[in-house]
């Protein structure tokens, strides 16, 4: 399709706006508040052939229904609760299995639950999770399409880095997790995902972040945490490009390049 010419059927145009919303998402992200729309533009967006819900580039995932997989992460999720392989038990107020599309395309892998995630019991839904939610809409998905997890199912106390032996007694879950949710890609955040998932110890997230990597035959695109990502924001384009070669593995079409 030309840049100029009219679209010329509905997935085209559903295209279009679904980079343009990707594109004010990341605009958005950058701190831009204002953009200029002319008059025919926004008479065009009034039209009533329009409406978010045809706008989704990607249909939402079918209403709850029990699985044999549900069933089975529920059931692991269920271990986890009476887990008390490690001392995390002793400090979590509740714990933190993982949540999502139980045949997701993609798993997001963190680190470990926050205080707001051990007090709702879900994985990133703080300032952190935030940004991720905001990263996954940026990709044209939301949090029902994926799965998200986390190294360790407990809250680290004071959110310090898991040790060793926390992770170690913690990642027969996730193991078990992913053997259950066969994704296409993985995708890590933060350099302790990275160690502890595939064992790559020394590797420096600066320069490991953007190269494929692999588990259990499942390819991983490292990336950033989103918590470094709001410390440091420059970061959030080589971020962006991560996700852009993850949809681009999945086939899907690369958001609007800006
Ligand atoms: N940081 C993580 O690594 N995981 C969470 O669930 C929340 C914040």
């Amino acid at each position: 399709m030309k840049p100029d010419s009219p679209p010329s059927s509905h997935a085209d145009f559903l295209k279009i706006l679904s980079d343009l919303q990707s594109y004010l998402q990341m605009e958005k992200e950058e701190g831009v508040t204002s953009l200029p729309v002319s008059p025919a533009l926004v008479e065009a967006l009034r039209r009533p052939s329009f409406s978010p819900a045809q706008a989704r580039p990607i249909p939402s995932p079918s209403p709850k229904v029990s699985s044999p997989t549900a069933e089975s992460l529920q059931s692991i999720a269920q271990v986890i609760a009476a887990c008390t392989r490690c001392p995390l038990h002793a400090t979590r107020t509740q714990t933190v299995p993982g949540q999502g599309n139980p045949t997701p395309e993609i798993v997001f892998i963190g680190e470990g639950p926050g205080a707001e995630e051990d007090r709702q019991g879900l994985p990133f839904v703080g300032a952190a999770g935030q940004l991720l939610t905001k990263m996954i809409a940026a990709m044209g998905f939301s949090r029902d399409h994926v799965f998200i997890a986390n190294i360790v199912k407990c809250r680290p106390p004071e959110n310090r880095v898991p040790t060793p032996e926390e992770a170690a007694a913690c990642l027969p879950f996730l193991h078990q997790q992913l053997a259950l949710l066969k994704p296409k890609v993985i995708v890590t955040l933060g350099a302790t995902a990275l160690k502890y998932l595939l064992g790559l110890e020394n590797a420096a997230i600066t320069k490991i972040r953007g190269t494929w990597q692999d588990y259990r035959g499942i390819p991983v695109m490292p990336t950033y945490h989103p918590a470094y990502l709001l410390r440091n924001p420059s970061s959030k384009r080589e971020a962006w490009n991560d996700l852009k070669a993850v949809l681009a593995r999945l086939g899907r079409p690369p958001p609007n390049p800006h």
